[in-house]
């Protein structure tokens, strides 16, 4: 629909489920284009908030709580509070960032459900599902581990098989374990409230194919293709102990499924936010827009709006312009593997550097398809877009002013041919960027607004003020006047991408307001007008600082690959006293000698300390004589003496064994004397 037809604007941005940190991206998917693109709202003075806040239900959350020994409740209140932090620091401004274990989430989509279930709008069924005999409790997919029917692994999982990316189901498992107590789970009836989407299949057809050809390419598919291969019924309700209870009779131990209440959860956050709230989600005059990655195109293109159509009284999004994913150095961003770059751990290592990562996002936004972020990229945006051409511009613009006219913005004099030209470039850079903004197209949009730097960099270069001022300073104040409009052009019409370094830039040229309605002009600041001292408003990143995020990577890389070989299981626990019983004591192999016909046994002579012993160890495979000698080594003293190929052994050396079957001696990091004790 044509944007002016609305009133007001009601921005959603996916809730992020909180057990674990956000990471670039999830800024480069959904909250910087929804910041963006909400920022350009109000600075257009239209009546927008945008919603937001975390995702706390769902399995995930308690398999989380489980591992750690804690309640979800304290899983969601710790990355409830990180995630609310990282957004409030990167600029990201949401009228309200809620959460759905509030009361107002609970009340709300208990009403919602109640709302439905009253209408009849729900199938109840009894379906088998596994449940775990020993603690007694329906399992969820995720609680269920097994060999995949595809590729043979023996951990998939009851949804999914991570070797080889196959959904499953739950009894498509060969020999299905319980997670939760190793039990092999039973099946056993229960009952479920399914919502009928194939009702809803003639609606959306025509709501999505034939009223909405204008979403983004990536999201028009995916909907075309769920509903070309028909729409089933889905469960909205689970048989779980954490989330929104199911509120009817004959309910007890289910809750609401996870991706029922969370788009409620906009809703309820907006109830938070106003009184007024009812007017964003029932008036028609509202356009509602949800930014989210692609994941989630299903749940707000077909399953959400059939929600809301059941319900009857609210209205649908009217766009939904969802990204792809953001890949990272090449591989999939993945938080089990810790591939990421997490926004909290950036803030500490690139302080105030907020924009750097947001222009480098935005940049690179993964609107079409999957995108790569790498840390060169990252420097080469930095330095030699950020510094080189936008700070480069306002600075010079600036530092002229103060050298040639104490500071104030000198008069304009006579306009030529070319600084018409140039001032004439302002307003349709300042449509370009609307009109990408409003097809959602960050990139694009973002690349306008530093062409407006880049036009003020060649319009200095070209006229070169620095060389007349002596000769002609009259032309010089004329340049050095366009030079500052278009700097105010750049405070305004940069602010929804780089919003901490225009606000930066708004207090150097002492001019905070400036509506989004005034870019475009070329008599921003009156000549008289004075203006501060330039600061720097980027600098250079150096390779060192590049190279140690992908050394840090690189860390995590070789933790990855040790983490997924195998490692022993823990035999069983000891006492103190058990433990106590060993003599372990540092010692000096003196001499060494392969034991005559065996291929991996040492006989070494070691100096423990108390005596000179003998000791038979198997590590001639691994170890010549000569690279045993002179040793710092430990030595298990107290072990009962053996007979080994007649030679009695007086003790043993602890080696540890690598993942890859190599040996190593377990020794002191420096020197200690033969004969202490290791403890
Ligand atoms: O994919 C996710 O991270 C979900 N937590 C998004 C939920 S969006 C909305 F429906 F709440
Ligand atoms: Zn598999």
């Amino acid at each position: 629909m044509v944007m002016n037809a609305y009133k007001r604007y009601l921005i959603t941005s996916a809730l992020p489920y909180a057990n674990g940190p956000i990471h670039i991206g999830h800024l480069a998917g959904v909250y910087v284009p929804s910041d963006i693109y909400t920022r350009y709202l109000r600075l257009k003075g239209m009546d927008v908030i945008s919603v937001c806040g975390s995702d706390e239900h769902g399995v995930p959350i308690t398999i989380k709580a489980r591992k750690e020994g804690v309640s979800p409740q304290s899983i969601v209140d710790k990355y409830h509070a990180i995630i609310k932090k990282s957004f409030e620091d990167f600029g990201i401004t949401f009228d309200i960032y809620s959460r759905t274990s509030s009361k107002t989430h609970h009340e709300e989509s208990a009403a919602f459900f109640k709302k439905l279930y009253n209408k009849g709008e729900f199938i109840e069924k009894t379906t088998e599902q596994y449940y775990d005999p020993e603690v007694n409790q329906f399992l969820a997919d995720r609680y269920i581990t097994g060999t995949c029917p595809h590729c043979s692994n023996e951990n998939a999982y009851g949804d999914q098989c991570e070797q080889c990316g196959t959904s499953l189901n739950a009894t498509d498992l060969i020999n299905p374990k319980s997670t939760l107590s190793g039990a092999k789970p039973i099946m056993k009836p229960t009952k479920h409230w399914f919502l009928p989407l194939d009702k809803y299949q003639g609606f959306l057809e025509k709501w999505i194919l034939e009223d909405h050809k204008e979403w983004k390419v990536n999201v028009y598919g995916q909907c075309k293709s769920w509903l070309d291969h028909g729409l089933q019924p889905r469960a909205v309700s689970r048989d779980l102990d954490w989330g929104v209870p199911v509120p009817v009779e004959g309910a007890e131990g289910k809750v609401l499924y996870v991706w029922f209440d969370a788009p409620i959860g906009y809703i309820s956050a907006t109830k938070d936010l106003t009184p007024d709230w009812e007017k964003y989600w029932k008036d028609p005059e509202t356009r509602m827009i949800h930014f989210i990655g692609k994941d989630n195109i299903v749940f707000h293109c077909i399953v959400f709006p059939a929600m809301l159509k059941a319900e009857g009284s609210y209205i649908l999004p009217d766009n939904v312009p969802a990204n792809e994913f953001l890949n990272l150095e090449g591989d999939k961003i993945s938080t089990s593997r810790n591939w990421a770059v997490w926004l909290h751990e950036y803030l500490e290592e690139f302080p105030g550097k907020q924009d750097v990562l947001r222009y480098t996002l935005t940049a690179n936004m993964p609107e079409t398809k999957d995108n790569d972020f790498t840390w060169k990229d990252f420097q080469a945006r930095n330095n030699n877009e950020l510094v080189a051409i936008l700070g480069n511009f306002v600075n010079r613009a600036l530092v002229l002013t103060h050298k040639y006219f104490e500071g104030k913005v000198p008069a304009l004099g006579e306009l030529t041919q070319y600084d018409k030209d140039a001032l004439s470039e302002l307003p349709k850079l300042k449509q370009g960027i609307e009109k990408n903004l409003e097809l959602f197209r960050f990139r694009d949009a973002l690349r306008d607004a530093m062409n407006i730097a880049r036009l003020g960099n060649k319009y200095l270069a070209d006229t070169e003020p620095w060389k007349i001022f002596k000769t002609d300073p009259n032309r010089v104040a004329t340049i050095l006047n366009i030079s500052l409009q278009i700097t105010a052009n750049i405070t305004i019409l940069a602010e929804p991408f780089l919003p901490f370094t225009c606000a930066k830039l708004a207090k150097m040229i002492n001019a905070s307001n400036l509506g989004w309605s005034k870019g475009g002009d070329t008599d921003l600041l009156p000549s008289g007008h004075v203006i501060e001292q330039p600061a720097l408003l980027f600098d250079k990143i150096e390779d060192d600082e590049i190279n140690k995020q992908l050394a840090k990577l690189m860390d995590t890389k070789l933790q990855n690959e040790v983490n997924s070989k195998e490692v022993a299981p823990q035999k069983e626990i000891i006492s103190y006293e058990d433990f106590i019983k060993m003599d372990i004591r540092i010692s000096k192999v003196l001499a060494a000698e392969v034991v005559p016909k065996t291929q991996k046994l040492l006989k070494l002579e070691v100096d423990t300390g108390i005596d000179k012993r003998t000791i038979v160890s198997g590590i001639a495979e691994y170890f010549k004589p000569e690279q045993v000698v002179g040793r710092e080594v430990c030595v298990l003293v107290n072990l009962e003496p053996r007979k080994i190929r007649g030679i009695e052994s007086h003790g043993m050396i602890l080696m540890a064994k690598n993942s890859d079957d190599s040996l190593r001696f377990v020794q002191p990091n420096e020197s200690v004397d033969s004969g202490s004790t290791v403890s």
